[in-house]
């Protein structure tokens, strides 16, 4: 195996902990050139007997800006969400104390606070704007696959957007983004057996946004993680 330098160890240590997800951007596209150096690092993401499961759909220019008109109106008009994916089940206490505290990190940097409901919804709005940031990808899956191999998805995801960190590139996943698969298979010409699994909206941040100040803790090793000998 490759012996890396303690400072290519440090760098990757770095680009890990520096990413987060970001919620405004710059209008600027991101070069082609760049947009595919990104998209080839994030394919050589490992997946369970190497079957690369994703199926990814980039939206930029007028198609991104068709799909955002598209969900805001529906959003709007209180279009019934149709999610392919059912959400989570009733979570336990110490999920819901995470979820908490991510909202709270968010709405504190936002200034919105929790008791303020058009400002919580404002804030969720914000997702079907896409936070404006100039492309999205949509990650799908087929339907034949199970659970185990939603997790490739996941997989390729963070190797995207551990790519696109490294490269200067913003990005947020957006589970929000599975509100209206329709529009997605409509908008990319895809069957009706892939599903829409999430979408990641990026860009270049915006540093004067507010919510891009938001940062989040993690969990401790001991809380996560059980060694046995
Ligand atoms: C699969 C997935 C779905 C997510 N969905 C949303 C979303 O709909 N809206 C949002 O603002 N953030 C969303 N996030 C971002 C998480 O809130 C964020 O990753 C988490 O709070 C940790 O913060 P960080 O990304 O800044 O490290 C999602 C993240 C993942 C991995």
């Amino acid at each position: 195996m490759h012996q890396y330098s303690a400072q290519e160890i440090a760098t990757l240590d770095h680009i890990v902990r520096e990413r987060h997800s970001v919620r405004g951007y710059l209008p600027e596209q991101i070069p082609d050139e760049l947009m595919q150096k990104v998209f080839e690092t994030a394919r050589w993401s490992p997946s369970g007997t190497n079957v690369q499961p994703w199926q990814i759909c980039v939206a930029s220019g007028e198609t991104r800006d068709r799909i955002r008109a598209e969900l805001l109106e529906r959003v709007a008009n209180k279009v019934a969400t149709n999610p392919d994916h059912p959400g989570d089940a009733k979570i336990g206490d110490v999920w819901r104390e995470r979820k908490r505290a991510c909202a709270r990190a968010l709405y504190g940097a936002m200034g919105i606070e929790w008791e303020d409901r058009e400002g919580r919804g404002r804030a969720a709005m914000r997702n079907h704007e896409l936070f404006d940031a100039p492309h999205v990808a949509f990650l799908c899956i087929d339907d034949v696959f199970g659970k185990h191999t939603v997790a490739d998805v996941g997989m390729y995801a963070q190797t995207l957007m551990l790519a696109m960190s490294a490269n200067g590139i913003g990005s947020c996943a957006q589970g929000s983004l599975r509100d209206y698969p329709d529009l997605v298979r409509e908008t990319f010409d895809l069957p009706p057996e892939t599903k829409v699994l999430f979408g990641i909206s990026f860009g270049f941040e915006d540093p004067d946004v507010p919510a891009n100040q938001a940062r989040t803790e993690r969990a401790t090793v001991s809380e996560t993680v059980k060694f046995l000998n």
